[in-house]
């Protein structure tokens, strides 16, 4: 199999002298198995014409914010969801500067603050521009937002100089691009994943329920996805779009997550249990809608299932990574709910800050062991878990 077969990449081409070499970086992505939209800032347009892009790409380049037909055909915040990486290849230091600053004033710009891919950029300017403080200060921001900052080398410029500022050669690039995606870590594992909270009917029109937006399960499923797994994910109702490939199945109540679940656990090497759910539900579900004319009402809660226990006590259960949304002293509540629940793994985080945010950041509890998980987004973050998770299956 190609090595970035059924990855998508957006090569963002920037003003620089460098733009030469992205005829280049574009075929080997093809040629690699990639499929290649460019996206062109108007000044990488005086250094490489669209028409050779669009040629080596095969597919149409995109060059303005603002352009109807380019909109109608796939609009900016689609083409930004699109990618599984944008690979900005040069990043002059004017870019750099303006990406870190959060801009969004053209087309390349705005993908990167819509987009909830991995982004890469190999910079690419004089060696004083890139030493410069001021810019060695844009690309640490971009670092500490999970950028991948792919170079500079070091050599003759083409201004004379000699030194660090060069962009990486072609083939470079493609190697880092490929080594990000690791594709192989959970080739050949299926994983269960559970997600978004649960609702628990106290009539036909009320229902308990939480905060949880699904965010955190739906980046896991399509980072495991991209891992090269089988992912089944067993959603509760949120506004998440399923990512591609994934398989979902919707339910309502922790009853039918658990009936679903058992259901599907034959051939599961990895249960994650990121749904938020409801521990209690009412005693009984009113047929009715319950009238308001009481000042006060009572409402028997009964226990739910609790499901991660449930598979954790199956015979030849699958590798078990639980989740805890903690308000405090996380660690020591995360260590209980570890041991309490029988899992392999939990990763423990502060309810107040990850509740339906994009970013997260998270502690990794081992029986023997724990480590935190820098904050980031929540993409960048799933794919750190799954590195961990990968790391402690037997091979397969
Ligand atoms: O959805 P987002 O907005 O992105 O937010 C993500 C999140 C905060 C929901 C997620 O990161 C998270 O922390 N999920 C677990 C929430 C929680 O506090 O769970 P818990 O402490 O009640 O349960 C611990 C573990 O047991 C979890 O793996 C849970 O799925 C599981 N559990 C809990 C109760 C129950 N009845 N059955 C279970 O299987």
């Amino acid at each position: 199999m190609l090595p970035l077969a059924n990855k998508r990449i957006i090569l963002g081409i920037t003003g620089g002298i460098a733009a030469y070499k992205c005829a280049e970086l574009t075929r080997g992505f093809v040629k690699a198995g990639a499929d290649v939209k460019i996206v062109m800032t108007k000044s990488a347009e005086e250094f490489v014409t669209p028409l050779t892009l669009q040629a080596l790409s095969g597919n149409r380049v995109h060059q303005n914010l603002l352009d109807i037909e380019a909109e109608a055909a796939m609009g900016h915040i689609e083409l930004a969801r699109w990618a599984d990486i944008i690979i900005i290849a040069p990043a002059t230091a004017n870019f750099i500067a303006r990406a870190a600053q959060g801009k969004a004033e053209d087309l390349l710009t705005t993908i990167l603050l819509a987009t909830p891919s991995l982004i890469a950029i190999a910079p690419a300017m004089n060696v004083e521009m890139w030493t410069d403080k001021q810019t060695q200060t844009n690309v640490e921001i971009l670092r500490k937002r999970d950028v991948i900052v792919l170079g500079p080398s070091s050599g003759s410029q083409a201004c004379g100089d000699v030194g660090l500022g060069r962009m990486l050669e072609p083939e470079l690039i493609i190697d880092s691009v490929t080594q990000s995606f690791q594709t192989d870590i959970l080739t050949g594992r299926k994983i269960l994943i559970t997600g978004g909270p649960t609702r628990e009917a106290i009539d036909p029109v009320r229902y308990i329920s939480n905060h949880s937006s699904g965010k955190m399960a739906y980046a896991l499923a399509s980072e495991a996805v991209n891992a090269g797994a089988e992912v089944l994910l067993v959603s509760g109702p949120v506004m998440e779009t399923v990512p591609e490939r994934v398989t979902c199945l919707k339910v309502t109540s922790a009853d039918e997550m658990l009936h679903l679940v058992l259901s599907r656990m034959q051939d599961v090497d990895i249960f994650i249990g990121v749904a938020a759910i409801a521990d209690y539900r009412p005693a009984k579900e009113e047929k009715q809608k319950i009238k308001k004319h009481k000042n006060q009402i009572d409402l028997t809660l009964i226990k739910n299932p609790d499901i991660i226990s449930e598979v954790a006590s199956l015979p030849n259960r699958p590798y078990i990574v639980g989740f805890a949304a903690e308000t405090e002293n996380i660690l020591e509540n995360g260590i209980e709910k570890l041991t309490r629940k029988n899992l392999d793994l939990l990763f423990a985080n502060d309810a107040t800050e990850t509740f339906g945010s994009d970013v997260v950041a998270s502690t990794a509890i081992f029986a023997d062991a724990n480590f935190t998980i820098k904050s980031g987004k929540k993409s960048a973050v799933a794919r750190h878990m799954l590195q961990i998770i990968a790391s402690k299956l037997p091979a397969n």
